[in-house]
Formats: structure tokens, sequence, C-alpha cells
């Protein structure tokens, strides 16, 4: 990607992304003919030695957060203020949220060459279409005339054969370019060339969409470095959504992914998961400095096909899968905001979106292969009832996490050995915090634990 940065009369950085990104095994918009993307960095500043932009660092102490930072076994949690400083909240959404690569849910949110819709990225929305050629694009949700949303955020989604503003009716082609702006055209200083929609980085992978916002974010083939051998053989891209569940949890959202990243908790609220899988088998996956993820795999027990609460399934093992990967779960969190649950015939996802410092809202959907969803006695309740009570477990305990982190009085705490995939996914939030790309750390592989 070609980029240049070049500083407005206000202050703020520019950026200038004439490319599209390559992708290994994703598909990215490449962006219409001649329109060129240019985002606005009020956050940043440049870097000395390099000239690109480089994030502020967090409004939180670097000293607490050097403890964070600290070995395996030294290290600890994040400090207080990250999960009830409004401050931090705020820093979060401009810098994760709207700074960089975020998910923004399944690619069928906008399925067909005419699809649109808006959905939620930090402060603001981000405009998704899908063009006649069966690109899907993203653009900041905002009418180049006077700002009208184009769609309401989160509204169904619409298919249309042009972009219409509701406000004065201007509208775009699919491809982002003004098509027509009622009243306008006789003065010469008006060119619809440069009043196309903004376009924004947007990619497709393995069925899911990723935007990022500001384009700091970087090549998304190093955001999910590592990632694709761990997640093509499940072929998500071609799995079918037969199972949603929206959650609105009175959390921060940092404590829902921790919570994720261990099952140290397991014994203590998850009867129905520790029947069907030990809580302490499987390990990490290793790879550090690279990618924005920390994941692990758990067995599932002898006795169980797959994960659900009589152990029995109404599917059958994805196509492609070997012995190993019928017999585990691999559980992958990708910064900052998607949880994807691999599993022997079924995928699960979870996407975060933060709505305060202390509520989250989460899309859990279940994705099943399309021979078994065809089969008329297709029964998807067991993957989702099983996983609904486990989630609604979770919820609890996070809530109640949440409500003791907003006592003044609590202090971060050490980590467990059971925790490593806890401490690679804090360690990661905290360099990201100081201004770091977000990328896993070099970590010692607990005893015992394989290589993946
Ligand atoms: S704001 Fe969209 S047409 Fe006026
Ligand atoms: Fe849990």
């Amino acid at each position: 990607m070609l980029r240049s940065v070049v500083v407005d009369d206000n202050g703020n950085l520019r950026l200038l992304t004439v490319e599209p990104h390559h992708v290994p095994g994703g598909v990215s918009s490449a962006g219409p003919l001649g329109v060129r993307r240019l985002q606005v960095y009020p956050d940043c500043m440049l870097s000395q030695t390099t000239g690109t932009p480089v994030r502020l660092p967090a409004p939180l102490g670097a000293a607490e957060l050097a403890l964070s930072l600290r070995p395996f076994g030294e290290s600890r949690m994040l400090p207080r203020s990250a999960y009830v400083d409004r401050d931090v909240f705020e820093w979060e959404q401009a810098n994760f949220f709207e700074g960089g690569w975020m998910c923004l849910g399944r690619s069928s949110l906008v399925g067909n060459p005419g699809d649109q819709r808006a959905e939620a990225a930090g402060r603001g929305s981000i405009f998704l279409m899908r063009g006649l050629d069966g690109v899907a694009r993203a653009f900041a949700n905002a009418c180049r005339h006077r700002g009208h949303e184009l769609l309401p955020c989160g509204a169904d989604t619409v298919n249309r054969e042009i972009v219409l503003c509701p406000y004065h009716a201007w509208s775009y082609r699919l491809d982002g370019r003004l098509r027509r702006a009622p009243s306008f055209g006789g003065d010469a200083t008006f060119d619809p060339d440069e009043l196309g929609l903004v376009e924004l980085p947007c990619v497709e992978w393995h069925g899911l969409l990723f935007v990022d916002a500001s384009a700091t974010g970087g090549p998304f083939a190093d955001h999910v470095a590592g990632l694709d051998e761990v997640v093509a053989p499940y072929e998500l891209e071609r799995l079918v959504t037969k199972g949603r569940h929206d959650y609105e949890v009175a959390s921060n959202w940092k404590v829902l992914a921790e919570n994720y990243q261990e099952c140290y908790h397991c014994p203590s609220i998850h009867p129905e998961l520790c029947a069907a899988s030990p809580p302490t088998s499987g390990a990490n996956h290793q790879h550090p400095g690279s990618g924005a993820w920390v994941a692990g795999w758990m067995d599932i027990r002898d006795e169980y096909a797959t994960m659900s609460l009589d152990g029995r399934t109404s599917g059958t093992p994805l196509r492609g899968l070997d012995e190993r990967r019928r017999r585990i779960v691999d559980y992958i969190g990708l910064f900052p905001n998607v949880l994807i649950s691999l599993h022997p015939d079924y995928v699960m996802t979870h996407v975060l979106t933060p709505l305060d410092v202390d509520r989250t809202r989460i899309v859990c959907e279940w994705h099943f292969a399309p021979e078994d969803v065809a089969r008329p006695d297709f029964d998807p309740s067991f993957a989702v009832d099983f996983w609904d009570v486990t989630n609604r477990q979770d919820w609890l305990a996070c809530e109640s996490v949440q409500r003791g982190m907003s006592s003044p009085h609590a202090i971060p705490g050490p980590l467990s050995e059971q925790e490593d995939g806890l401490y690679q996914w804090v360690s990661m939030l905290a360099g990201a915090y100081l201004g770091r790309p977000a990328r896993t750390p070099a970590m010692e592989v607990p005893a015992g634990a394989q290589q993946a």
C-alpha cells in the first residue's frame, strides 16, 4: 500500500491511501477507480524516525502498565482505571475501535450486491455495502453534502441500486461515487468526482468483515499473521448462520474478552462445560511478535461428540478436519473485538461492541455446514443451548468483576499458571496502550505444553 502523510491547516494528520491491501485468505475492497481514501488523525503524532502516524499513549500510568508487561508469573492485571475510567474508554474508542482493524460481523451483513447497512465503530458508524462486482466496501456513514447518516446505525440491511441520502436526496453509486446532487451542477467549483463517499479499508476474511476506520492499523495481513492456518480448515466463509443471541452485559468489554482467555474459572462456574471438556486440557498457540490474536485449544471428552449439553450433535464433523481437530475446540481472541470458537461441527463467533465503559453489546452467532443445515432433521439447539447457558454464566461473573472493580480499593491481581493465554492478551493490550502495535508477546511455554 502506498501512503503519504500530510498535516492540514488545522494541524490534523491526514493519510492518503492509494493502493488496496493484499490479504492472504481474504478479499480486500479495491477502492473505486479514481477515488482515493483520505483519513484524518487528530489523536496521532508523527514518528520522528519513520514519519508515519503513531498513537499517543493512553491516559494510564506507565508504571502500572509496566506491571502488566512483566514476565509471566510476575505480572499483574491492567490498572483498575482501564476498566472504570471514562477517559480510558474514550481513548480506546478512538484508538482501538476507530484506529485500527476491528470486526463488524459476518460478511452476510451485506451478502448480496446492492446490500447496504451501517454498523457501529467507536464513536461513529461505518456504512457497508456490496458492489455489483461482489466486493464489500466500507465508507464513513456521512453524506458528503451536510453529513446526514446514509443509514441509521444497526438498522436492517436494505438492498438498493443506489445509495440515497434521506436528507436532501443526494445519491451515490454502489462504488461510492456521487451520482446525483439535485439542483447542483451549474457551479464551476462543484466537482462530483471530489464528492464521493469517504472510503475506508475493508477486508472480508473467512466470512467476517473487518474495517480499519482510520487506516492506521497497517496491513490486515499483519493483523492476522499466523492465524489463517488455524482458521482456514474450518471454512467459516461457507458456513451458514443458524443461531444468534444478542446480549447486553453490564461490564467493560475487556473483562469479557479476558474471561474468554482462561478456563481457570471453569470448575467454579461452568459445570456443563467441564462435563464436556477437561478445563486444564490443551495449550496455547505460540506465535510471538506476529498477529494481534491469542488462542488456545481444549480437548473434548471421549464420550462427547461435541460441546453440547448431552454430548450429542445434530451435525457432522466439518469436511476436511483432521483427527486432532475433530476432538478439540480452538478458542481465538482476535484484537480487539471478535472471539472465534472452532468446534468439530460448528463455529461460534462473539462480536463485542463497547457501549460505555461498563456496558457491552455482544452478538453471538453459530455457524454450521450447509449440508447439515439442509437436512430436515437438523436442529442447531444442541450448540446454541449449550453456549447460551455457558455465556450467561460468564456474563454474571463478568458483571460481578465490573462491580468489584468499581471499588477504589480494587488492586490489579496476579495471574495463575492456568492464565497464560490471559497473560498474552493483557500484555498485548498494555503494549497497545503505550502506543505500540497490538501484537502477541513472546513468553515461555509452560512445561508440558505443546507447540501448535
Ligand atoms: S446531507 Fe445528504 S443530501 Fe444533504
Ligand atoms: Fe467462561
